[in-house]
């Protein structure tokens, strides 16, 4: 087996957390996911072997890689046993700051003072949990992109609390795993990308609230007109209107002012429409 590069656990094994760990496990981390929801635990432990079954089906992994990978990757309801001797620990939960909150803490009473804890957040920045952090100079975001076995960019974002030493941590571990990693060097919400793709968004919401064209066409428009690999509606099918659902509700809420949009995904949101996870979006996946 090829040597470990540490001990790795990951909270919440959803669309992003699953993916975050798995690409640990592939590079050479011991990984211990922490599921707390039965269903998603098995739809885990299934999506694994389907996609690594795949890759010796593609033959971009031997039987032999295969098998170190699984045996380095575990899947636990237990919070302790996933973060007891972690050097790193990722959370990955729902975009909820109470449930963040409430999870980070229990987290730096279980790992070790110098454990990285570190947040995959989208837009919550690593300050918000500062105070419920034992030690919160190893606390920082460490944000992915979907699908995060695939994307090569991870954001190191420092907040005021934030040491040097774990940014360096932080920025080695994204090299380690095979991304490259930018340093934001100012807390902000959302970080780069997300506030680029903000930009991007309000006007599509627009575009298409006001009547000037269908979802279809804005995503082919921006595909062939900008070169970019996806439309912003399929970026939101694609990350889940769930998630795009709490960001702008919690930005009503902070602001009182309700971005274009808010309308239309709230209503998709209500009617349980998800995007691809539920097979229903702005698009339909049957
Ligand atoms: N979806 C994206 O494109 C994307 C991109 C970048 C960052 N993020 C961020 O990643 C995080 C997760 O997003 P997601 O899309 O994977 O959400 P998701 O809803 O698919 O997965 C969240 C998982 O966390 C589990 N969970 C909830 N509370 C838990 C707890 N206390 N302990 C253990 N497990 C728990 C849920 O059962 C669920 O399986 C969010 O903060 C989101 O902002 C998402």
């Amino acid at each position: 087996m090829a040597e470990l590069k540490g001990r790795c656990a990951v909270i919440g094994g959803g669309a992003m957390g699953r993916q975050i760990a798995l690409n640990a496990a592939i590079n050479n981390y011991d990984v211990t996911v922490c599921e707390s929801f039965d269903a998603a635990r098995e739809s885990l432990a299934a999506w694994k072997e389907e996609y690594l079954a795949g890759r010796i089906a593609k033959g971009k992994m031997t039987e032999e890689q295969v098998a170190d990978i699984k045996a380095r990757f575990a899947i636990t309801a237990d919070l302790e046993e996933a973060c007891k001797d972690a050097d790193i620990v990722i959370e990955a939960i729902i975009e909820n700051k109470e449930a963040k909150t409430d999870l980070l803490g229990k987290v730096s009473k279980i790992v070790r003072p110098d454990t990285v804890i570190a947040t995959n957040s989208s837009f919550m920045v690593s300050s918000t949990f500062k105070d419920v952090v034992d030690h919160p100079e190893r606390l920082a975001n460490l944000h992915y992109f979907m699908p995060a076995l695939v994307m090569k960019l991870v954001e190191v974002v420092k907040g005021d609390h934030t040491s040097d030493e774990t940014i360096e941590k932080l920025m080695a571990f994204g090299r380690s795993v095979g991304k490259t990693p930018v340093l934001v060097q100012k807390e902000c919400d959302g970080f780069i990308v997300n506030n680029v793709l903000k930009a991007i968004k309000e006007e599509a919401y627009r575009l298409v609230g006001e009547g000037i064209c269908t979802v279809e066409d804005l995503d082919t428009a921006v595909e062939l007109g900008l070169g970019h690999p996806m439309g912003p509606y399929k970026i939101d099918d694609m990350n889940g209107l769930d998630l795009r659902y709490n960001v702008l509700k919690r930005r009503y809420e902070e602001t009182g002012v309700k971005s274009y949009g808010y309308d239309m995904i709230e209503k998709l949101y209500l009617e349980g429409k998800y995007g691809k996870k539920t097979k229903h979006g702005f698009y339909d996946y049957e």
